[in-house]
């Protein structure tokens, strides 16, 4: 597993298998969301949208996890193999820092739907919250892609992994 994951990727960049798989399992992600955002404004359908939307919230984090929070304290935090041109690490972190609040704000929205959050915190405005959370995910989604660009095609000593 470790060897697919940390051999050749197939989108033809300096990217191994890992970053490549990544690439395309969030911009499902980001299509998921948008079909589950599609499901609600237009067939009012508020359980199977729930359901698509904690679908992507728990894809999306489990990537994040396993995907992303090395890499990040490896390269940005420790800049192993470094120094690297500094459009690398600012869009990284710009991409890092709408990735959080994404997280944050796309699980409470999610915990407040499965009626999880205490009675303080139980918004009964949806529409901007899940607009906001939904916003905040594709933003995070066109940032990692532009971060995926940066690392693997324009800068010239592309992190390696081993
Ligand atoms: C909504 C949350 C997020 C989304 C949708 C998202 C999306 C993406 C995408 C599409 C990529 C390009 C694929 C790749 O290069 O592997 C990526 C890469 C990356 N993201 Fe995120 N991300 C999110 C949150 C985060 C957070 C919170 C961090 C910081 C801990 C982070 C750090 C990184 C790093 C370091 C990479 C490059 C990883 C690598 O290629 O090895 N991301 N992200």
């Amino acid at each position: 597993m470790e060897n697919i994951l940390h051999g050749p990727g197939f989108l033809g960049t300096a990217g191994n298998f890992a970053a490549d798989m990544t690439l395309i399992i969030m911009i499902l992600g980001a299509s998921i969301f948008t079909y589950g955002a599609y499901v609600m404004v237009k067939h009012d359908d508020f359980n199977k949208h729930k359901r698509i939307q904690t679908f992507g919230a728990v894809l999306n984090l489990i990537m994040v996890l396993w995907m992303m929070v090395l890499p990040f304290r490896d390269f940005i935090v420790r800049d192993n193999g470094g120094p690297r041109i500094p459009l690398f690490y600012q869009i990284t972190m710009a991409h890092a820092f709408f990735g959080v609040i994404a997280i944050v704000i796309g699980w409470f929205v999610v915990l407040r739907g499965h009626g999880l959050v205490p009675k303080f915190l139980q918004f009964k405005n949806w529409k901007i919250w899940m607009r906001g959370a939904y916003s905040l995910y594709m933003i995070a989604t066109l940032l990692g892609i532009i971060v995926y660009v940066i690392w693997f095609v324009v800068e010239p000593n592309p992190p390696t992994f081993k």
